[in-house]
């Protein structure tokens, strides 16, 4: 128990030197996850349940790759990053060769608003390919994207041969729950966590506002 308390700060105290977006773009919902919260995540993924030393893992919404890179320090053996944003691969790239990772690769990649099999990767469907896990935190969904966090979760359960992890915010549980049933997927919320976002919809000067949090495993099987 000590030895975990001990790699949990030891994770986070690393995952503190990630950088995160210059300019944070609000439509994308650039948010990071705090080095606090990815590293409390990756560690519950691979105590509870195993799903991230040996395996090969998705993250989804990459961003600056907290969450690539500290799946990678938790003994990942592969880590695709799929984000919609250029620059936000740019930053995430600099984060691995500052780290020296080398087993993450990065794809520039829309996951919502192209049909799966419009979308190619080395001449494959990107759709197609497998995964044991996926991770992320993708966009919440604001008034312009309601519900886009659920067609996150829907591409993660594609391709991952396992579990997804992601978070949402939790006034949505209830919807969570349903649409689990209607896929036929297991649904477990893990914990909770506080999370600053930028509230841009409410005034049109941006104002950061904190909500409350679902960290949620969806079971593939
Ligand atoms: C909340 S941020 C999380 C970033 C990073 N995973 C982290 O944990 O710090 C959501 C990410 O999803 C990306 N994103 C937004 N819409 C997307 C889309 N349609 N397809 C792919 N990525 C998208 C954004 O650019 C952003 O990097």
């Amino acid at each position: 128990m000590a030895v975990s308390r001990m790699k949990l700060k030891k994770l986070e105290g690393h995952l503190q030197s990630v950088e995160v977006f210059d300019n944070p773009k609000i439509l994308l919902e650039q948010y990071p996850t705090t080095p606090h919260i990815a590293s409390v995540m990756l560690h519950e993924i691979q105590t509870k349940f195993n799903d991230i030393d040996g395996c090969t893992v998705l993250d989804l919404g990459c961003g600056c790759g907290v969450l690539s890179i500290g799946s990678v320090m938790l003994g990942a053996t592969y880590v695709l990053g799929i984000d919609v944003d250029e620059e936000a691969l740019e930053v995430c790239q600099k984060n691995l060769d500052d780290f020296d990772i080398l087993n993450v690769d990065l794809l520039q990649q829309d996951i919502v608003n192209i049909s799966p099999k419009d979308v190619k990767c080395a001449s494959e469907n990107i759709f197609s390919k497998k995964f044991d896990t996926v991770i992320m935190n993708p966009p919440f969904g604001t008034k312009k994207n309601a519900g886009i966090d659920m067609e996150f979760v829907k591409a993660g359960l594609m391709m991952s041969t396992n579990a997804v992890y992601s978070l949402h915010k939790s006034s949505t549980r209830e919807h969570l729950r349903k649409k689990a049933k209607d896929w036929g997927v297991s649904i477990e919320i893990l914990g909770q966590f506080k999370f600053e976002i930028a509230d841009t919809f409410k005034c049109h000067k941006q104002k950061v506002v904190c909500i409350d949090v679902d960290f949620v495993r969806f079971g593939n099987k």
